[in-house]
């Protein structure tokens, strides 16, 4: 038996059709239903739909043997404890740095809100900016127009987010796209199943 940790909504939908190539169709739709184990067309495998920031920490425990999880949260999480076989190139956006439009110069010393803590923390360290980080879970275009923060680390797609709040993209941090991760441990038991599924998704990715 294989389970795979996948978040709901946008990582979910962009992993469909991958799945669908190696046969790994879900039973359920988990926009219709409340169940969190999905059976699949095939017998042999489960699909687990978790928090986007949990996949992490599902497969490193062996919760789950593999998952699809944003780099965005595996730079939070830290790579160390899990094998990351193959980007899966899907929910592709990017990590910046963003401020309010009309803002000219910076404080010496930055305030900066962003659920992206340890990333934000050594990507500053790394360019000598002194910044107070202010961790948040979420809207954090709104910490500049408050007063919260000068600056925010968010994810920026198409930009607009960020335009309909009256800020702009400054500095790319990193581009981020979804990866498939591995349980260490499974990859040593189970790995012929779990080898076959990284072979799948390669051929499906190379022939887009
Ligand atoms: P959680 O539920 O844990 O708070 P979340 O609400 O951020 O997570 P999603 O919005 O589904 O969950 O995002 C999941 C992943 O999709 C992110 O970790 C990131 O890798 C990617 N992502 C987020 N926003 C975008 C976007 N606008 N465009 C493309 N990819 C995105
Ligand atoms: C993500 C991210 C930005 C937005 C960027 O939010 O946190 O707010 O997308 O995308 P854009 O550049 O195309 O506007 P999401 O849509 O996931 O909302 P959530 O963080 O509230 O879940």
């Amino acid at each position: 038996m294989l389970t795979i940790a996948v978040s709901k909504g946008r990582i979910y939908e962009d992993a469909l059709p991958l799945l669908a190539e190696a046969g790994i169709i879900p039973v359920d739709d988990p926009k219709k239903s409340r169940k969190l184990i999905l059976d699949t067309t095939r017998e042999d495998v489960k699909i687990v739909i978790i928090r986007a920031t949990d996949v992490p920490t599902f497969v490193e425990y062996g919760a789950a043997d593999l998952g699809i999880a944003g780099k965005d949260v595996l730079l939070e999480h830290g790579a160390e404890s899990l094998y990351e076989p193959l980007d899966l190139k899907i929910a592709a956006c990017r990590l910046m740095t963003a401020t309010p439009k009309d803002l000219t110069e910076l404080p010496r010393r930055i305030r900066v809100a962003t659920k992206y803590v340890k990333t934000a923390q050594s990507y500053f360290a790394s360019r000598g900016i002194q910044a107070e980080i202010i961790k948040l879970y979420g809207s954090m275009e709104l910490a500049p127009l408050v007063g919260l923060a000068d600056c925010i680390v968010d994810l920026v797609d198409t930009g607009n987010t960020l335009k309909a709040n009256g800020l702009e993209p400054r500095d790319l941090i990193t581009e981020i796209s979804s990866r498939l991760i591995v349980n260490k441990a499974a990859m040593k038991m189970k790995h012929a199943e779990i080898q076959a599924l990284i072979d799948n998704f390669k051929q499906t990715l190379a022939s887009r």
